[in-house]
């Protein structure tokens, strides 16, 4: 349980994403004198309320009341001083460059940012970049490095089982976390990304996949039942109708956890035409 009350998060998710009271107030139908309400913790919002406020903060019911799904291990691996993921822009990103460069300021998603360095790589080269992570330790991380490298980066922390696009994006990105995404969930996923992508905009993940030669990692400090790699080619298929920029998949050395071990991942950069 979160110590924060209902009216301290509404706050927090309404900041977050940019919003006024009044705005918040105009999506919901109703006065910003209701939210200013809630916000202050002297009158809850309506039962009834409860869902539509979640989608328009683009969070759960849950999450409102307090309660949050600790569903990685994140946060420890986030909490020294060190990044991580080091602070070197994933290759994607060069990429994606080369593909739609920030003439303008298109319009950038990253899930699952993590500790920032993608996001902040996009936002310092002209991008207007949107990033949320499930990870709090990892969105404290991602503001302070977009504070230092003096660029601005809408960050929050969202559960992407919840999180669906506010708007449109030219490109949305996603490195190292779909693997989270049971099989179940994946072709609801892409659809709604797919939809929320402006025309000529771009998808770009990578996702790890299982291959009966590749053994799984000996890292014994993750909880392999929140892993769910994915088949070879599972996510080619759900963009069979968009133009492929970069479709692979590779092999490769990884020493995670001390053991040297491989690795198999697919890497779609798509289209949409
Ligand atoms: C391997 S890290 C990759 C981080 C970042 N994309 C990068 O490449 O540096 C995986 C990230 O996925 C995030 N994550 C896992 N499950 C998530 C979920 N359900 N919603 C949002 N983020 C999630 C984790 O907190 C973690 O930061």
């Amino acid at each position: 349980m979160d110590n924060l009350k209902t009216g301290e998060v509404i706050c927090k998710r309404r900041k977050e994403l940019g919003l006024t009271q009044n705005q918040l107030a105009g999506i919901l139908n109703i006065s910003f004198q209701a939210v200013s309400k809630w916000e202050n913790n002297t009158a809850y919002p309506d039962i009834e309320m409860l869902p539509r406020l979640a989608s328009a903060l683009n969070t759960t019911v849950d999450a409102l009341l307090g309660f949050n799904s600790v569903i990685t291990d994140y946060d420890g691996r986030y909490s020294t001083e060190e990044y991580y993921w080091g602070l070197i822009p994933n290759r994607i990103c060069f990429d994606l460059m080369k593909l739609l460069p920030p003439v303008r300021p298109y319009r950038v998603l990253d899930i699952g940012c993590g500790e920032g360095k993608d996001a902040v790589f996009f936002a310092k080269c002209g991008y207007a970049v949107t990033a949320f992570d499930v990870s709090e330790q990892g969105i404290e991380k991602a503001k302070k490095l977009a504070e230092y490298n003096k660029v601005h980066v809408r960050l929050f922390k969202a559960d992407i089982f919840d999180y669906r696009p506010d708007g449109e994006y030219d490109i949305i990105f996603s490195s190292g976390v779909f693997h989270f995404i049971p099989p179940a969930h994946r072709k609801e996923l892409c659809d709604s990304l797919k939809a929320h992508t402006a025309v000529n905009g771009i998808n770009a993940f990578n996702v790890f996949v299982k291959k009966p030669f590749i053994h799984r990692a000996p890292d014994g400090t993750r909880d392999e039942t929140k892993r769910h790699p994915w088949l070879s080619g599972e996510l080619f298929g759900y963009y069979h109708d968009w133009l492929f920029c970069t479709c692979k998949e590779e092999i490769f050395d990884c020493n995670s956890g001390g053991t040297p071990h491989k690795h198999c991942m697919d890497t779609l950069i798509a289209q949409k035409v």
